[in-house]
This record gives structure tokens, C-alpha cells and sequence, in this order.
């Protein structure tokens, strides 16, 4: 099993994929793998999203596909089933501890409670979200000094203007955003644009 520190520290960005057609996911994930992003988040938020993380999960090597909007302890365990090697969740996931998992799980959280309770339950990688409203940069800077113990990815309202200042900050290991795989390119299988964004996006820089 990869860790997830592995798993965030493949490449500045984590792109957030909403695919509606389970034809795409494969050409879409060698795009964004070409283009130096390889940990990738399919969101369960479409009827092909499952079928999506098994196509790409046994077609594109060089890849560690996840799964993102997971809601319940029911899509943990479908989404680990389906091939993901992690999975990210916009919130805490009520009564799930780090151990029970069988793959790594990356929480969300926005305030301070939701921290000391996500470092209760053993993780010490979180999601912030959504980023920008938040707190954005400043909750980040806020939450290092009680939570010296906590990294975080950004995501929500990241970009390619802001991401520089998000990887900027010492808690942040990269950030997540769907600016990478916009649903303009996804639907007309413009691969080259995308694999051009996914070159920018992993050519940012962390500190
Ligand atoms: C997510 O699920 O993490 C967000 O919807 C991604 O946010 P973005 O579309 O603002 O990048």
C-alpha cells in the first residue's frame, strides 16, 4: 500500500476529475500522467465515476489513482474495491478511524475542531476545503503553530494565479483543483491542451 505522504508528494498538484463519460477516463488520465500529474481523484459525483477508477485503475500504468467525494463508509469500501489506492473525502468521515481503512484516506476539514478530531482519529494529512473560503493562506498560517503536526492540501478556488502562494506555505505538501481537466477540453478529447495544463501544473513549484 502507498502512504498517503508518498502518494501527495508525487507531483505539486492533484487534479479533481468529474467524468461523465467512462470512455474519457482512460485518455484523460494518460493526458494528466504525461503530463507529469500522477495521483489522480476521480469524484464520485457521476453514474460512471466507479467504472472510471477500474478502467484507469487497470489501463494506466505510471498512475495511483484515488477517488474523491467519498460520503460514507459504503463508497470507501466500493471505491478501495474498484481499484483506488486512495481516497479523499470533503469532510470528516463520521465514526472512521485511520486504522479500519484499507486504503489511505485524505479527510477534509475547515475549522480547528475538525482537525483535533481528524488528529484524534490518527490522521495527520487533511484536506482543507473548500480553501478559499476558509481562510485560505490564513488559516494555513493560523493552523501551523497549535497543529505543528498537520499537513494539509488546499482545495476549492485553487488556481493556477494562487496555487504558487498555497505550495508556498510550510504545511502544504500540494493542492488539489479541477482547473487542470476543464469540462470544455474533456468533452471535445482535446488531450493536448490538457496534457499542456497537467506540464503547468506539475511544473509549480513547492518550497
Ligand atoms: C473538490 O471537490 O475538491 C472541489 O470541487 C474542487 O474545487 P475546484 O473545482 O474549485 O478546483
Amino acid at each position: 500500500m502507498i502512504s498517503l505522504p508518498e502518494i501527495l508528494g508525487l507531483a505539486p498538484v492533484v487534479p479533481v476529475l468529474i467524468i461523465e463519460d467512462e470512455t474519457l477516463a482512460v485518455p484523460l488520465a494518460r493526458a494528466l500522467v504525461a503530463g507529469g500529474l500522477r495521483a489522480l481523484e476521480v469524484t464520485l459525483r457521476t453514474p460512471s465515476a466507479l467504472a472510471c477508477i477500474e478502467r484507469i485503475a487497470g489501463e494506466v500504468e505510471d498512475c495511483v489513482i484515488g477517488a474523491g467525494t467519498v460520503l460514507n463508509r459504503n463508497m470507501l469500501d466500493a471505491v478501495g474495491k474498484a481499484g483506488a489506492r486512495f481516497a479523499v473525502s470533503p469532510g470528516l468521515l463520521e465514526g472512521h478511524r485511520f486504522q479500519d481503512s484499507a486504503i489511505p484516506l485524505l479527510p477534509g476539514i475547515a475549522t480547528a475542531t475538525e482537525i483535533m478530531a481528524g488528529l484524534s482519529s490518527g490522521y495527520d494529512h487533511f484536506k482543507l476545503f473548500p480553501a478559499n473560503i476558509v481562510g485560505g493562506t490564513g488559516a494555513l498560517k493560523a493552523f501551523a503553530s497549535p497543529f505543528s503536526q498537520a499537513r494539509f492540501c488546499p482545495t476549492g478556488g485553487v488556481t493556477p494565479a494562487n496555487a504558487p502562494d498555497y505550495l508556498a506555505e510550510p504545511n502544504v505538501v500540494c493542492v488539489g483543483g479541477s482547473w487542470v481537466a476543464p469540462v470544455d477540453l474533456l468533452r471535445a478529447s482535446d488531450w493536448a491542451r490538457i496534457e499542456a495544463l497537467a506540464r503547468q501544473a506539475a511544473a509549480l513549484r513547492r518550497v
